[in-house]
């Protein structure tokens, strides 16, 4: 890489300066993050003139083959609009292809600043210009609306023989209810494959009851889209599958969405 290098823990003070000029919440939470152990592995820096003006990195989802998420990518406000986020993530894009990586996704918002306007729509024009595809549009997904979209792009060449995919009888139970981090009013519900048996609409149920109480907007679930009984179970309880993220946990297994609007 030419123009980024790891980032190290003394960046972090200077990679906050660099998100804050674009979003101070954000500027919070990724300082949160960067702090945890391990916080700053896979991210990356660029610098001008011996200034950190910009900063990407990758997650990496686990039980997933070569799979990646794009994390934090943030130019200082001084320095955006003149290539040097082409640039970093045509680097990043680079270097997961050298190391084998296949899938690489991004999450996005359409939320419009009353003062900035669309603060995310260089990232979403730069992105599609850079090959990602659109493959989920969550409508009202963040706060009322305010959407995510999710793009992918495939890292490598894609498998030329279909696989067959066999169904999976996975038990699958819940084990806690939550409002999704960076969310108002969005939940989700914990679950461990390993259980006894798959859930029941009676469970479902008793999940969709406990988000009410919580005062919830809607609940968003995902799961492998192998899973039938999952599926049938999701759909029997009133959830609508909301889009596929195609080849997400390996070439030939789909992460199926599903969404139940309170
Ligand atoms: C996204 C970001 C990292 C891009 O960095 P940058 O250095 O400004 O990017 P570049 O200058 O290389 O490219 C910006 C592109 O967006 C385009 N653009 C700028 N403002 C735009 C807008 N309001 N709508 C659509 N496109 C826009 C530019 O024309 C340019 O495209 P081009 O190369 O085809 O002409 C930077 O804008 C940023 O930090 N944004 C806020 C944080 C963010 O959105 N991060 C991603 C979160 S998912």
């Amino acid at each position: 890489m030419n123009h980024l290098r790891e980032m190290q823990p003394e960046d972090i003070r200077p990679v906050f300066e660099v998100i804050e000029s674009q979003d101070d919440e954000d500027a919070e939470e990724a300082l949160e993050s960067y702090q945890e152990i391990g916080g700053t592995m896979d991210n990356f820096v660029m610098e001008v003139n011996d200034r950190v003006i910009g900063v990407t990195g990758y997650q990496t989802p686990p039980a997933c083959d070569e799979t990646h998420w794009l994390s934090w990518t943030y130019v200082h406000d001084d320095y955006a609009n003149q290539g040097n986020g082409r640039l970093m993530l045509t680097e990043l894009i680079q270097h997961l292809k050298d190391k084998g990586g296949r899938m690489l996704f991004v999450k996005v918002s359409d939320y419009v600043d009353e003062e900035e306007g669309a603060i995310y729509a260089a990232a979403l024009h730069l992105y599609k210009s850079l090959g990602f595809k659109e493959e989920i549009i969550h409508k009202d997904y963040y706060d009322e609306g305010e959407s995510q979209t999710i793009l992918s792009l495939r890292l490598n060449s894609e498998a030329t023989d279909a696989q067959l995919i066999a169904d999976e009888n996975c038990p699958v139970q819940f084990n806690a209810v939550y409002e999704i981090g960076d969310t108002d009013g969005a939940y989700s519900f914990g679950w461990h494959d390993e259980a006894d048996k798959v859930f029941t609409s009676k469970d479902v149920s008793i999940g969709i009851q406990q988000a009410r109480k919580d005062e919830a907007r809607a609940i968003f679930l995902s799961f492998p889209h192998n899973y039938s009984k999952v599926r049938e179970t999701l759909i029997a309880s009133g959830f609508k599958q909301s889009g596929i993220l195609t080849d997400y946990f390996e070439d030939g297994v789909h992460e199926e969405h599903f969404t139940y609007t309170l």
